[in-house]
């Protein structure tokens, strides 16, 4: 009896995470609190170290949702079931949504060929003023939306405009 105490005692406190016995993390305990079998229950989802992973979706209703590190929902990210699937990106520990810049990289990268134009973003994930082609070495302003500023392109080997100086 008691050591079957003592087993259940361990077994609720602590987790086996990266072959290291340590406390359960807030994560962990909160999802573990979440009844066996109780249908329609959110359970939170902890990566290997027992955090939040950025991204939490609801598995009955299908919504999803990006979270800080303290799991908390960080307004204006949730996604209902069968719209477009949510992002969440971590950045100097913040979690945020992808920006647009972002989302149009990864998705200009994962269907790379020649003339594929792959948009660069800042450290913010905003377009940076100046936009390249890898492929035909031009270049380009842009505005904060990524559009082409008219007139600011310039062929491989001339002298770029400054674009951020001129289109700010
Ligand atoms: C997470 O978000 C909640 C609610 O906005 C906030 O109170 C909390 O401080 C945040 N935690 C972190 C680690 O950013
Ligand atoms: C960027 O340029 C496009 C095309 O000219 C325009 O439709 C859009 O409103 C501009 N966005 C901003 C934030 O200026
Ligand atoms: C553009 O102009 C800014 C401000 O004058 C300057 O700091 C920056 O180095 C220039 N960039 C380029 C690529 O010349």
């Amino acid at each position: 009896m008691a050591i079957l105490t003592i087993i259940l005692l361990v077994s609720t406190a602590f987790a086996l995470g990266d072959t290291m016995i340590r406390p359960k993390t807030p994560c962990e305990v909160a999802r573990d609190a979440v009844p066996h079998g109780l249908v329609g229950a959110y359970i939170p989802t902890c990566d290997a170290a027992g955090q939040y992973t950025p991204e939490q979706c609801w598995g009955s209703t299908g919504y999803c949702w990006c979270v800080n590190s303290s799991g908390q929902k960080i307004p204006g990210t949730e996604t209902p079931p069968g719209t477009a699937r949510i992002i969440c990106s971590t950045q100097n520990g913040m979690i945020r949504p992808k920006t647009p810049c972002e989302i149009a990289r990864e998705n200009a990268l994962k269907n790379v060929r020649p003339g594929v134009y792959v948009p660069t973003c800042d450290n913010d994930g905003q377009y940076k003023p100046e936009q390249c082609s890898g492929s035909t070495g031009y270049c380009w302003c842009v505005n904060s939306s990524g559009q082409k500023i008219p007139g600011t392109e310039s062929p491989p080997g001339t002298v770029r405009i400054n674009c951020s100086t001129k289109w700010k």
